[in-house]
């Protein structure tokens, strides 16, 4: 006979989660492999000739690679010479510095890092987050897809993203040949509510460095990197040919950052044994050693494996806090979903929300999840009230804000109409207004209707074969009634030649700076220091319109 109370308890939510015990055999440890290496190092001539156990002969190409440029030789043995726990325990400190932790964490083992990023625990590594993120003020990155590919809805939605306060906009798409035409509505979307907002299309490499030249995106980040030769060698890639493509993206003025996480390498059947933070930390490495300015880490696409495991949460909020050791930008995950349950997906967003980070998020899917093109994400437009209440309830900054319904839809129904306009500037397949309208108050594509989808494919090679690109859009624009967007696009071109926006951890803010490492950084030395949520930007983070009012009561 069973209990009626567990009975429940086996259909929570929770229990539709998949659970493992630890096995590190097999990889599946998240931060606790005996066949982790011991950390050492050895320096010859200002060469590191032996590391984390291993001689330079015996080094695989990742060893090689970091054993090269990721490791300040300088400093190395100082850097070592310091406990882990030491090192640890700086991180919390608030009289240390960031600047000189950093000096520190540049120049020791990756074996080192993984020792002392061990050493703090939950609350210890959010500390360690917020006192250690490159940009002083946080931001969040935003999914904008549907799976009919519809361009007025993803203009629409590219708004209302911007409008919420997204600084960075990503899409992707079900036919891949709709390519462009995504990263063109969103590209006109978001410039439509504001100008300065990042946007990319993550596709093949190939096809994504075209529309990055041509000027239809403006940053990439699904250039990744994996912890093992072998899981390297799957996607037929060395660390030279992720080096390479990181450096094609970023000398042509394209935002670059690199994605990794935790569980890749055992998902992959290349896990070596190793713990998955392990793995992960050396990908962190590799990014700062391909030149990179950031990592987009958290587990991303392999967060069901990481969170299967004990201390997966932990190693998650460990490897984000790796990034920013390193000096570079973290988009700390928080994307891909991976529980049933609100209160574990809360609980996990907690971990780098309650602390901050360069992106809190790095895909809040802006669109309802079923038609997030990106497997679905942690949080969804369902949940922006409970997100916004949580920023109202700890005074939190989680780089989104409350908006107006009107506001939205005004917005909203700018950005279709504007993407109309350039569809009809270059003589693509018509928008009607019918789907203008459509997507002016959408709240999925099943609102939309069905497009012309083989003459729409048509026109978007056609579109890439000409090579239509930003100017094209800007000047469509212009002549059909939307001058100020027009102006908008081309400053993302101009901004791009000046590359500004290149430098660590850098946006642009609402008014088109640019907002980085360089002139915003991150400034926490204890309380009263660092970002303060406060002033006009509470006063806007705390507005809750269906808030009960005194006369109002009375
Ligand atoms: N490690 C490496 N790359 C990852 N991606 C997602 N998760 C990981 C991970 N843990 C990459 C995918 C895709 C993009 C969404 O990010 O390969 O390109
Ligand atoms: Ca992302």
């Amino acid at each position: 006979k069973r209990s009626k109370r567990f009975e429940k308890l086996d259909k929570r939510p929770v229990n539709q989660d998949s659970f493992f015990v630890e096995w590190a055999e097999g990889g599946l440890s998240a931060m606790n492999s005996p066949y982790d290496p011991q950390p050492g190092i050895r320096i010859e001539d200002g060469k590191i000739v032996e590391m984390d156990g291993k001689r330079y002969e015996d080094f695989d190409s990742l060893e090689l690679f970091i054993a090269q440029y990721g490791i300040n030789p300088e400093r190395a043995e100082w850097a070592m010479s310091h406990s882990a726990a030491a090192i640890a325990r700086m991180i919390v400190d608030i009289n240390i510095k960031r600047e000189d932790i950093i000096k520190i964490t540049t120049a020791i083992t990756p074996a080192k890092m993984l020792q002392v990023v061990k050493c703090l625990n939950a609350v210890e590594l959010m500390m360690g987050q917020m006192k250690m993120r490159v940009r002083k003020t946080p931001a969040n990155q935003a999914i904008v897809t549907n799976i009919k590919d519809h361009p007025a809805l993803l203009a629409a939605d590219a708004a209302e993203a911007a409008l919420r306060g997204f600084s960075e906009i990503e899409t992707t798409c079900a036919v891949s040949r709709y390519a462009p035409f995504n990263a063109l509505a969103i590209l006109v979307g978001a410039q439509t509510c504001r100008g300065g907002v990042l946007t990319q299309c993550s596709m093949e490499e190939s096809l994504e460095v075209r529309m990055g030249m041509l000027g239809l995106t403006s940053y990439a980040e699904t250039v990744s990197l994996y912890g093992t030769e072998a899981a390297m060698d799957d996607g037929d890639d060395t660390i030279w040919s992720k080096a390479f493509l990181s450096s094609v993206y970023a000398s042509r003025g394209i935002k670059m950052r690199v994605t990794s996480g935790t569980g890749a390498e055992v998902l992959l059947g290349h896990s070596d044994k190793k713990s998955m933070l392990y793995l992960e930390i050396l990908c962190v490495f590799l990014a700062r050693a391909c030149g990179a300015q950031g990592v987009q880490n958290g587990s991303i696409s392999c967060i069901g494996i990481t969170t299967a495991v004990p201390e997966g949460f932990l190693a998650i909020a460990a490897e984000n806090l790796v990034v920013s050791l390193l000096d570079l930008e973290v988009a700390s995950g928080n994307d891909q979903t991976f529980s049933h349950s609100d209160l574990r997906r809360t609980a996990k967003l907690l971990m780098q929300m309650m602390p901050g980070t360069d992106f809190i998020t790095s895909g809040y899917s802006a669109t309802p999840n079923f038609d997030d093109l990106f497997a679905g994400s942690n949080t969804d437009c369902d949940d922006y009230d409970d997100y916004y209440m949580i920023q109202r309830d700890m005074q939190i900054d989680g780089g989104i804000e409350p908006i107006l319904e009107e506001d939205a839809i005004t917005v909203r129904n700018k950005a279709a109409r504007a993407c109309q306009a350039v569809f009809k500037g270059l003589g693509l397949p018509p928008i009607t207004e019918e789907e203008v309208e459509a997507a002016t108050y959408a709240y999925s594509n099943e609102e939309m209707p069905n497009r012309h989808m083989a003459a729409d494919l048509v026109a978007a090679q056609e579109f890439l074969n000409k090579g239509v690109n930003a100017i094209d859009i800007a000047g469509a624009l212009y002549r059909y009634g939307f001058p100020e967007v027009a102006e908008n696009v081309l400053m993302m071109l101009k901004e791009r030649v000046c590359g500004d926006y290149l430098q660590v951890a850098a946006i642009f803010d609402r008014e088109f700076h640019t907002l980085g490492g360089l002139n915003d950084p991150n400034d926490y030395q204890g309380p009263g220091t660092g970002y303060r949520l406060k002033g006009e930007r509470w006063e806007k983070l705390k507005k809750k319109p269906s808030a009960l009012v005194p006369d109002k009561i009375l």
